[in-house]
């Protein structure tokens, strides 16, 4: 049985002033670093992303999984490595694959469900690949926080994207924090990621509120806005 400990969750993200985040046409010369020197000042012990996301930073290689030749038990894998900063990739079917353990300095895990195949395990244990299992078919985020506390003692999270992970999280109630880099750029692609993707439409959902921690005007015309989730569903503000 798990105990109820759970990171301190900041989502940090670059968006346009209509809320895209892929910055194909943005036309900055060094695009990255309006999000890493930003993310590089939040402390924190891992950063986590969506499977999408993840696949810049993994393996271009072609692996061929075999068909479950061994049996593995789809339980948590921690494997043995010296490091303790994580890069954490949400990957329920096991679609990232891995030439290495470490993206940068940091050591990978695999958050997965239990559909994977036996095979995709044996690759993620032959790179001393971390895993753990989120869910059966669908993935418990909050379960998913509790075990990445509890096996590698990560106190705090920077979520990094993209849209549909911040959605997943946001609408698990699980986001304590929002840090947006604000560019000065209106990009207008229909049907692109937005900061958050939670759902078609507007059912029957609340939206979600912040309260502004800071606001910091950056490389000229960038604000940096760093936002205190409001929890209580019913504010009247
Ligand atoms: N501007 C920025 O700050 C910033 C930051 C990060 C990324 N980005 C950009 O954002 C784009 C990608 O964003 P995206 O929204 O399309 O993808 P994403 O959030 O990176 O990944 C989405 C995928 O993650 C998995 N996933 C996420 N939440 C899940 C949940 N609750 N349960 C099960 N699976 C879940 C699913 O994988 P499966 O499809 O395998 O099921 C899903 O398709 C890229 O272009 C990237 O460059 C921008």
């Amino acid at each position: 049985m798990l105990n109820t400990e759970k990171p301190y969750v900041i989502c940090h993200m670059l968006g346009s002033v209509d809320g895209r985040i892929k910055q194909n046409i943005w036309g900055f010369k060094d695009h990255h670093k309006y999000f890493e020197e930003t993310a590089e000042k939040i402390t924190a012990d891992a950063w986590l992303v969506g499977r999408v996301t993840m696949q810049e930073f993994s393996s271009k290689n072609t692996y061929s999984i075999e068909a479950d030749r061994t049996h593995i038990p789809k339980i948590d894998y921690v494997a043995d490595q010296p490091v303790k900063s994580f890069a954490v990739v949400i990957d329920p079917s096991g679609k990232c694959f891995w030439d290495t353990n470490m993206v940068s300095t940091e050591h990978v895990i695999e958050v997965l469900t239990e559909k994977v195949p036996t095979g995709y395990l044996e690759h993620l244990r032959s790179k001393n690949v971390s895993y753990i299992f989120g869910g059966k078919e669908e993935l418990d985020l909050d379960l998913v926080l509790k075990k990445l506390y509890h096996l590698f003692q990560i106190k705090t999270v920077r979520i990094d994207g993209g849209g549909h992970v911040n959605g997943s999280f946001l609408q698990a109630g699980l986001i304590d924090e929002f840090s947006l880099v604000l560019a000065p750029v209106a990009d207008g692609a229909i049907g692109s990621p937005t900061v958050f993707e939670v759902a078609e439409g507007y059912e029957n959902r609340k939206a979600t509120q912040f309260k502004i921690k800071s606001v910091e005007q950056i490389y000229d015309d960038f604000l940096w806005i760093r936002y205190q989730v409001i929890k209580e569903t019913d504010t009247n503000r």
